[in-house]
């Protein structure tokens, strides 16, 4: 059975770290429907005001941040050692497992920023597991082209027996940036009983059989259940991001950037954090 559309949410203008503006495409209110699935920003700008404050240094706990870049750069660093640039195209999954410290500096280029953070959830069995650190290439991350039309990079998941090379992960997400032509169509199995959205980027396109209105870029199209989606371009064409996953049916305690089940396990990180005892993975 065709997923249909349960319902198309507009991204929310929000402020969040040091003072980044940027669209909040779902969070708090919206992530108890989107399990495993928590929050997803964009960050669009051409203005450096609006994101060059970034995201000093914060703590994560229970959770799984995904960064992708579409342009601009971000300089970034963590309790682990890591540190570096992310650039154009490239992806940083982050598990925060038991805990990192981290920051996250948007830098642009040429004044233009853009670039997404999806945050998935940990199951309780593995909320307190060792923090995992995954930073993919631009290059590292295989294109499959369908027909002439449609060319889907794979980010985590499979694809036409291309698998992404974000892997072994927690919770099995399947992670595609699919861009399509001019009218073209795009049709992909998703496993039933998985949650599954699409972010619209650029152009517009229909996600459902219905065609009633077409769905334009800072939406978010959350699908009903089935076993697969059928989307089609509009006329200038269509890009987006599929996400799907297995929803976990825990419960959520959710403060700030920490995400654990219950109220008590919130308290613990937070008085953790106050007292320098949050980190849990050996400092190199
Ligand atoms: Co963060």
């Amino acid at each position: 059975m065709k997923r249909a559309i349960e319902k198309v949410l507009k991204g929310r203008p929000t402020i969040e770290g040091a003072g980044v503006r940027l669209k909040r495409a779902f969070g708090f209110d919206e992530a108890p429907e989107l399990d495993p699935f928590l929050m997803l920003d964009d960050f669009h700008s051409g203005n450096p005001d609006d994101y060059l404050a970034g995201f000093p240094w914060h703590p994560h706990r229970g959770i799984e941040t995904v960064t992708y870049m579409l342009e601009g750069r971000v300089e970034h660093g963590d309790s682990m050692g890591n540190k570096g640039m992310l650039g154009p195209g490239d992806v940083q999954w982050m598990t925060a497992g038991s805990g990192i410290i981290h920051q996250e500096m948007p830098k642009g280029e040429n004044g233009n920023m853009w670039g997404f953070q999806l945050w998935v959830n940990l199951p309780a069995s593995h909320k307190m597991m060792d923090p995992r650190y995954r930073e993919v290439k631009n290059e590292e991350i295989r294109e499959v082209e369908i027909g002439e039309e449609t060319s889907v990079r794979v980010i985590s998941g499979e694809l036409r027996g291309v698998r992404g090379p974000v892997r072994d992960l927690v919770v099995d997400v399947e992670y595609l940036d699919v861009t399509m032509g001019q009218g073209s169509e795009f049709e992909h199995a998703i496993r039933k009983g998985n949650r599954t959205l699409a972010y619209v980027v650029r152009g517009s396109g229909y996600f459902d059989s219905e065609k009633k209105s077409p769905i334009i870029p800072e939406h978010l199209v959350i699908f009903t259940d089935g076993d697969s989606v059928r989307i089609r371009a509009q006329d200038e064409g269509l890009r987006f991001l599929l996400l799907s996953g297995k929803p976990l049916g825990e419960p959520v305690a959710w403060y700030g950037p920490i995400v654990m089940n219950t109220e008590e396990e919130l308290e613990v990180a937070f008085r953790e954090y106050r007292n320098g005892t949050f980190i849990k993975h050996k400092v190199r």
